[in-house]
């Protein structure tokens, strides 16, 4: 898989997790919403997404901590 296709690949996730996100709270399970958003959008993602293949390619700005 190229990295662009990575990429989106993860980004089209973010988008599917979000959506999972508010289903849980919308069934008030406040710690399965919690989990996805750790594990699929938080600082626990990014080996998922390989974000350290891609952070090269980032803008500077980005790149820099805080
Ligand atoms: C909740 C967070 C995010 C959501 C819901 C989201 C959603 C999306 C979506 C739907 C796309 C288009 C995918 C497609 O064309 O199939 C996209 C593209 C992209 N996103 Fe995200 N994204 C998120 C966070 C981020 C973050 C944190 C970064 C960078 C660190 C990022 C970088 C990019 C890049 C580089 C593209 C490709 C743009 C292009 O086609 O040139 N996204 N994102």
């Amino acid at each position: 898989m190229t990295l662009k296709t990575h990429m989106l690949h993860s980004m089209r996730d973010h988008l599917l997790a979000l959506h999972e996100i508010l289903d849980a709270l919308g069934r008030d399970d406040s710690d399965e919403a919690a989990q996805i958003a750790e594990s699929r959008l938080g600082m626990s993602s990014l080996a998922l997404h390989g974000a350290n293949k891609a952070a090269p390619y980032m803008p500077p700005a980005m790149r820099r901590p805080g």
